[in-house]
């Protein structure tokens, strides 16, 4: 299992499905993103058979941050 996790606004949970989906972007994107990096993402853990998602985390300074867990199979 890896976490990555930072200390920004998070995303909200109504959202943490939709983010995976190609070129969509939550409300509070900021910048010119193209909406497809968390889209690769999952297409790479879904092709080594393991999971990726958004998970809740414990709040840092008062942001939620945002902390997404990789989850993939152990050799068999
Ligand atoms: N670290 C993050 N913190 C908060 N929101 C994020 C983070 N990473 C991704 N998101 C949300 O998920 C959406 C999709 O992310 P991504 O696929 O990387 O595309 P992009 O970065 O081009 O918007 C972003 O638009 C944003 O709403
Ligand atoms: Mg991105």
């Amino acid at each position: 299992m890896i976490e990555v996790r930072d200390e920004g606004p998070g995303i909200a949970p109504d959202e943490r499905d939709r983010v995976f989906h190609r070129f969509t972007r939550g409300e509070r994107a900021v910048g010119g993103g193209t909406g497809l990096g968390l889209a690769i993402a999952r297409w790479v853990v879904d092709l080594h058979g393991g999971r990726i998602a958004v998970v809740d985390g414990p709040t840092t300074n008062g942001h939620p941050g945002c902390r997404i867990r990789v989850t993939l199979p152990g050799r068999s």
